[in-house]
């Protein structure tokens, strides 16, 4: 029956939404809609949308299928021959002639004069940044999973590529994560985190902390990108023995050795360093269910100093637009990760109260798809 009100009848916002369900769904009325001056934009477009969401998994393989075959790279210097993309792409020319007017639909590429073709907008900046292209690829796994979403809803303890992928969160949580299982995921964190990383830096001014240490701070990227702003602070990470040995690699060859610490350890365990005055959890909450994630902030409120600064960067749930896609994309994402949960600022809230942390600021970022942010700090202390 859905929303009633006090005599069990759907209530009147309810009863409007029913009567309005009735009227767009009748063929009769759709396409008067289509045919009146006034409102045919409107249906155009709408059916446009729909159009995209339903073929949605196709344009992501044209997407994919473009990078595979390298064509951003192809076409980094200029326009470039459909013939001669064949020849490099390994193509025969009638594939060729099928994918390039699909990428030109998708708008990253566009045509250069006679049978030649350029980057366009999106196109650039896919060129332009690897964690996209490296993004792109992954999903070619994700998507695996999710073939069968029905299947994943109603058994969501199957075991997946994506639970695989990510050892420390799925069905290998605790089993310990090989070098290498650490090796593929941090690279694709490390590749991804340059967006996230400056939304984060724009929203609050880290610089006048003295020392972050980033909780999961895989390889250090986000620490880079915060030294590199704030040459003053002093940079740690804390994260599993394997990727905190990386971290200190990459980190050392970057020209941060006399500035950055890594602590390798259980972040849901192990004590963790109390001497900096701001927490960082960059996309990591977010990769655990609830139970893990309040693990973890207890953890941290009981090793850190009761002034320092709590600050959570990911994507979370909203009304924006970007929140909405968002929360639908992670929302399946997760399920194929088996582990981990978009959640709204208020569910963080919760958590973080629940944990002895008290909401300071919650913080919007130009682009909440890359991060939303919240400050908190332990109760008592403000
Ligand atoms: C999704 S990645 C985020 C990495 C980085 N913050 C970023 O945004 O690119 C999550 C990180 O948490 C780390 N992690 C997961 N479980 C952990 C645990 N129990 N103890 C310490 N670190 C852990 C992983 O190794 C990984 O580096």
């Amino acid at each position: 029956m859905g929303v009633t009100d006090n005599g069990g009848k759907p209530d009147l916002s309810q009863r409007l939404r029913n009567w309005r369900n009735k009227l767009v769904a009748d063929a009769g009325f759709q396409r008067r809609v289509a045919r009146f001056p006034l409102t045919r934009r409107f249906a155009r477009k709408q059916s446009e949308d729909m159009f995209r969401v339903t073929t949605g998994f196709v344009q992501s393989q044209i997407l994919f299928a473009c990078v595979e075959i390298g064509l951003f790279d192809i076409l980094a210097e200029g326009a470039v021959s459909t013939q001669e993309i064949a020849t490099r792409a390994s193509l025969p020319l009638s594939s060729a002639k099928r994918l390039l007017p699909s990428a030109r639909a998708i708008g990253v590429i566009r045509p250069a004069g006679e049978d030649a073709w350029t980057l366009d907008d999106k196109g650039a900046v896919i060129l332009g940044n690897e964690g996209i292209r490296a993004m792109i690829r992954h999903h070619g796994m994700v998507y695996r999973d999710l073939a069968d979403p029905v299947g994943l809803l109603r058994e969501p303890g199957r075991q997946t590529e994506t639970a695989d992928y990510w050892a420390y969160a799925g069905a290998r949580a605790g089993e310990g994560v090989s070098d290498q299982d650490a090796h593929t995921y941090s690279a694709l964190m490390r590749s991804s985190q340059d967006l996230v990383a400056t939304e984060i830096l724009d929203a609050y001014p880290l610089g006048k902390h003295r020392k972050i240490l980033d909780i999961g701070g895989g390889e250090g990227a986000f620490l880079a990108a915060a030294g590199a702003r704030h040459p003053d602070i002093g940079l740690a990470t804390f994260d599993l023995p394997p990727v905190a040995a990386r971290a200190q690699e990459i980190m050392a060859n970057a020209g941060y050795k006399n500035r950055f610490e890594a602590h390798g350890g259980n972040f849901f365990t192990d004590a963790i360093p109390a001497d900096a005055d701001c927490i960082t959890l960059v996309r990591v909450l977010c990769d655990h269910d609830d139970a893990a994630a309040l693990r973890l902030l207890k953890n941290i409120r009981r090793s850190i100093a009761p002034s320092s600064t709590l600050l959570i960067a990911e994507p979370m749930d909203g009304s924006d637009s970007g929140d909405s896609l968002a929360a639908a994309y992670f929302g399946l994402y997760f399920l194929a990760m088996r582990s981990g949960a978009c959640r709204s600022p208020q569910q963080i809230q919760s958590l973080l109260e629940t944990a002895g942390f008290t909401l300071s600021r919650k913080i919007s970022t130009r682009n909440p798809l890359f991060a939303r942010v919240i400050i908190a700090k332990p109760t008592g202390s403000m």
